[in-house]
């Protein structure tokens, strides 16, 4: 009875939640009676939130994730949406409370009031949704977490353009910092927990829901070298070659999403460096070089570029968000954020100028809170009229010094 009223709600959730996302629409929300319930406005009402947000959410380490994997009998897809059905409402009641927390002028801006609307309905989504006792109702909650990463999908526009619209409210830059390095590696432990348990129905080799079992970190470097030379290419019409060297043999268990963000990211950095510092010497463009190396703890990459590098003023300010030394004008479109997944090679075939290679000051402070999260660090190390090295240090699934936990 319960999971079929559920059930009715679920099968409109995509365009409801959709509706909070594209546009806040007063007159929409006061239209769907549910939803009039959940908005920010209400928010003394909300005491589930309050409850939880007292609560640890247990974090998971992936070695366990993986050994708990599969069981012929799909016990392992209950289990997992039952962590899941407990801990999300957990994480995401944390996050809520983040907002709250946000100076009021800050927390007025429309774009973040629309997420924090955003959050609340995907809470109060999740946390009534009823115990999941047997296989028919994992597989009903499976789809709303389908629909529920597929509604949050566009929610990082959102946060950028949110914070550079109130940045000049803001008077203590560790609050923003703080607050965005939460909400950034929440929005990637979501996509990574979820991934997983949808992951895990599928059969794929090498692979134990989302944890690649034998990581190339070479592979992996390869094709984010290829998408960024493309985009190098389109944007300045030359590219500077990439060298990987160190232990390119290496492979070991890996979760892929928050490199494919980092190391985009920094190669994307260097690039630009490179190309805008040689530009006019008319010469060949020095190359990037790209070291592997791993230890039973950690996987540290460097990046090195020739690429002009920093002078020391300017070092202590890329890890601020909004820091670009190539400010976007304002008539950028505001959804042109690089995401986990958005840039695919068809996207930039298809001449899509979506992607670019600079400008929000997100991708170092971004690298940097994911390294931390993952057990590690991203550093610099720059000479002034030479070039650049960046340290990516991540640990290692499988260390025991180094737990990594998602
Ligand atoms: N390898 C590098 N060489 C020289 N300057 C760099 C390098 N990496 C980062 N920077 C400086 O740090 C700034 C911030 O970098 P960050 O990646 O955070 O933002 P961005 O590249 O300007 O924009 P985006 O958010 O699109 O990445 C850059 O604008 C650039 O001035
Ligand atoms: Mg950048």
């Amino acid at each position: 009875m319960l999971f079929n009223k559920f059930y009715r709600y679920l099968s409109k959730l995509p365009t409801l939640i959709h509706h909070q996302t594209r546009k806040l629409s007063t007159e929409k929300i006061i239209q769907d009676q549910r939803l009039s319930n959940i908005t920010v406005t209400s928010f003394y009402c909300q005491t589930a939130i309050e409850q939880l947000a007292l609560k640890q959410s247990t974090r998971l380490s992936p070695l366990t994730m993986m050994y708990t994997g599969k069981n012929d009998d799909d016990r392992h897809l209950l289990r997992s949406a039952q962590y899941l059905h407990k801990d999300l409402p957990i994480r995401l009641a944390h996050r809520i409370t983040d907002f709250r927390n946000l100076p009021f002028v800050v927390a007025c801006n429309p774009l973040l009031l629309e997420l924090h609307e955003h959050f609340i309905k995907i809470f109060h989504t999740l946390h009534s949704f009823p115990p999941i006792k047997t296989l028919e109702h994992e597989k009903l909650y499976t789809q709303l977490l389908q629909d529920t990463l597929d509604c949050s999908s566009n929610t990082l526009p959102l946060l950028v353009e949110g914070f550079r619209e109130s940045q000049r409210y803001i008077k203590q830059e560790t609050l923003v910092r703080n607050f965005l390095d939460n909400a950034l590696t929440f929005r990637l432990a979501i996509k990574m927990l979820i991934e997983h348990h949808l992951e895990l129905r599928k059969t794929k080799p090498n692979h134990i829901g989302l944890i690649c079992t034998n990581f190339s970190p070479k592979k992996h470097i390869e094709a984010s070298v290829e998408y960024v030379q493309a985009l190098c290419h389109a944007t300045y019409g030359i590219a500077p070659d990439v060298t990987i060297d160190g232990h390119v043999n290496s492979s070991f268990p890996y979760i892929t999403p928050p490199l494919s963000y980092i190391v985009p990211e920094m190669l994307k950095n260097a690039f630009r460096a490179t190309v805008e510092y040689h530009r006019k010497s008319n010469g060949k463009l020095p190359k990037v070089a790209v070291t592997i190396s791993v230890d039973n703890d950690e996987l540290l990459l460097r990046i090195k570029d020739r690429g002009g590098g920093m002078p020391s003023s300017l070092l202590n300010k890329i890890y601020d968000y909004h820091f670009s030394s190539n400010n976007l004008s304002d008539e950028s479109s505001m959804f042109s954020y690089t995401d986990f997944d958005n840039h695919l090679y068809d996207q930039l075939a298809k001449r899509n100028t979506q992607h670019r290679m600079s400008g929000y000051g997100f991708g170092v402070p971004t690298s940097r809170a994911y390294c931390e999260y993952l057990n590690g660090s991203l550093t610099y190390e720059t000479m002034a009229s030479i070039g650049t090295d960046v340290y990516i240090r991540v640990g290692l699934l499988t260390s025991e010094n180094r737990i990594v936990r998602l």
